[in-house]
């Protein structure tokens, strides 16, 4: 596997410390990490989450004063502002981790860019490439030569098939399938359990099988009325 992770010890600050946050906890725990801080401004009322100290500080104020010799894991499930977040952190020069869990399966050909996360039953085959920040759920499966954008987050259980293309910060929702070759474009969300059999620009919402965007259902079932 190749990792563009820039970390050169062990230690962990993870942002985010809602259910993503947790589930990447654990991950991290799993993959040899010592997690030493959450940071969220929504859980300043209790003193830890899960054994794991929270950090009174909001992100500016942590990026400002970052601890040495520790590494940055965004775990927002908001795609577009994990990107934001990662880029800030990247501009201040703070190092962002790679985590794989141990139970994923990733070819020693695919490429797994900075603050990207591979959850348990994952798995990630040859020369695959997943972009910055991105987030490849539970036991989904990147097939070989599939490319994911920045940002984006392939969800529990879906499919990339072969050299399929999925744009910056899209969502493939759980147990949908991108067939062979198929593309779809930036901030483009896949219905849970739709099956993509042709390409669709940026911003398609899309649902069913085959996939068709929310739109055009709309029409058909207006014109049905
Ligand atoms: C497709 C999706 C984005 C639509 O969300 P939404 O805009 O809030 O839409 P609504 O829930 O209001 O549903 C609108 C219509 O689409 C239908 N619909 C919603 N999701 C659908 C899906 N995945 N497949 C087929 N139809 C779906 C609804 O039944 C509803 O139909 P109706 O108008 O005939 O009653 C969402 O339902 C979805 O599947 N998200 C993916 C979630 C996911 O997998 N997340 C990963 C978490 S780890």
């Amino acid at each position: 596997m190749k990792t563009t992770d820039t970390t050169t010890h062990r230690n962990l600050i993870i942002i985010g410390a809602g259910g993503h946050g947790r589930v990447c906890a654990d991950v991290a725990f799993r993959a040899g990490w010592t997690v030493v801080g959450f940071c969220d401004p929504a859980f300043q009322h209790v003193t830890d989450i899960l054994g794991v100290r929270m950090l009174a500080d909001c992100e500016e104020t942590l990026f400002g004063n970052w601890p040495d010799h520790t590494g940055l894991f965004v775990a927002i499930g908001d795609n577009t502002r994990r990107l934001a977040v990662l880029d800030a952190a990247s501009r201040m020069g703070i190092e962002l981790a790679v985590l794989v869990d141990p139970s994923a399966i990733v070819s020693p050909s695919a490429t797994l860019s900075a603050g990207s996360v591979v959850m348990p039953g994952a798995v990630i085959n040859a020369e695959a490439f997943v972009g910055r920040g991105s987030l490849i759920n539970t036991a989904a499966v990147v097939e070989h030569g599939a490319r994911v954008g920045q940002g984006a987050h392939i969800a529990p259980g879906a499919c990339l098939t072969g050299d399929t293309v999925v744009g910056d910060r899209s969502l493939v929702g759980a147990r949908a399938t991108l067939i062979p070759g198929v593309q779809i474009g930036q901030d483009v969300t896949v219905g849970a359990g739709a099956v993509v059999t042709r390409a669709f620009g940026d911003s398609a919402q899309l649902v069913g099988v085959p996939a068709c965007t929310t739109q055009h259902l709309q029409l058909v079932s207006r014109a049905a009325r």
